[in-house]
């Protein structure tokens, strides 16, 4: 990349991810105002959101590895607004389930939590979000130092849980499911196959 380039897209580019970032919810509140989200706009706007919660997950996890295969650092400059985003995500997937769906029947809810493995593993994966969101920045990187990362590896196991979500709540049709846990797996051998070059080298 060259010197200018390289200063176009420090630039551009953090206002650009996020503008990118925000559009799938503008279009969906667009979409649910202009009633174009089907027969059954709640669950459609449930689903939506919760759909873009793990893609959301899975781009984060993408930019260590694009770093490697680019042999530049600029993937990592965008890794924690993507994971805001992912957790901003989620956060409308479940405040719009229990406002929505439940109308914040919150016994209902408790007993869903219990019951039903697909809300169990999804509210897995949420509550291990909040960690990750609340030392996310710079302070805690390095209030934390080595720790923030062996924290932070969490995020896989937070991407396990959410496919698992979807792979537990669809009945038939499991194509988008395994989609998203061939691309996990993928994701997760790269990073293996990295850290192990790695160690082979020190030792
Ligand atoms: C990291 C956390 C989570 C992620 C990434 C996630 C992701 C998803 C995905 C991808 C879907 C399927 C969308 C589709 O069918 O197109 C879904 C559906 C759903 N999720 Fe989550 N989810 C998460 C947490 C939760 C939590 C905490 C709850 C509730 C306690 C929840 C409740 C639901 C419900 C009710 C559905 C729709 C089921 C239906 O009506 O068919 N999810 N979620």
């Amino acid at each position: 990349m060259t010197p200018d380039s390289a200063k176009l897209l420090q630039r551009i580019g953090t206002p650009l991810v996020f503008t990118l970032s925000l559009l799938p919810f503008i279009l969906l509140v667009l979409q649910l105002l202009t009633d174009a989200l089907g027969a059954n706009p709640i669950e459609a706007f449930i689903r939506h959101n919760g759909e873009w919660g793990l893609r959301f997950l899975l781009l984060t996890l993408t930019m260590t590895p694009l770093r490697y295969v680019l042999k530049q650092s600029w993937p990592l400059r965008y890794r924690r607004m993507l994971g805001l985003f992912a957790f901003f995500y989620v956060c409308i997937h479940l405040s719009s389930y229990i406002v929505l769906d439940q109308f914040f029947d919150w016994a209902e809810i408790w007993a869903d939590i219990l019951k039903r493995p697909f809300i169990t593993v999804g509210m897995t994966a949420f509550l291990l979000l909040i960690p990750l969101v609340v030392t996310s920045n710079k302070m805690m990187m390095k209030r934390l130092g080595r720790n923030w990362q062996r924290l932070h590896r969490l995020v896989y196991v937070i991407a396990v849980c959410a496919v698992l979500h979807y792979f537990w709540l669809v009945k038939a049709d499991l194509y988008w499911p395994t989609v998203y846990a061939v691309l996990l797996l993928a994701l997760f051998t790269i990073r293996i196959a990295k850290s192990h070059a790695q160690r082979t080298r020190i030792s």
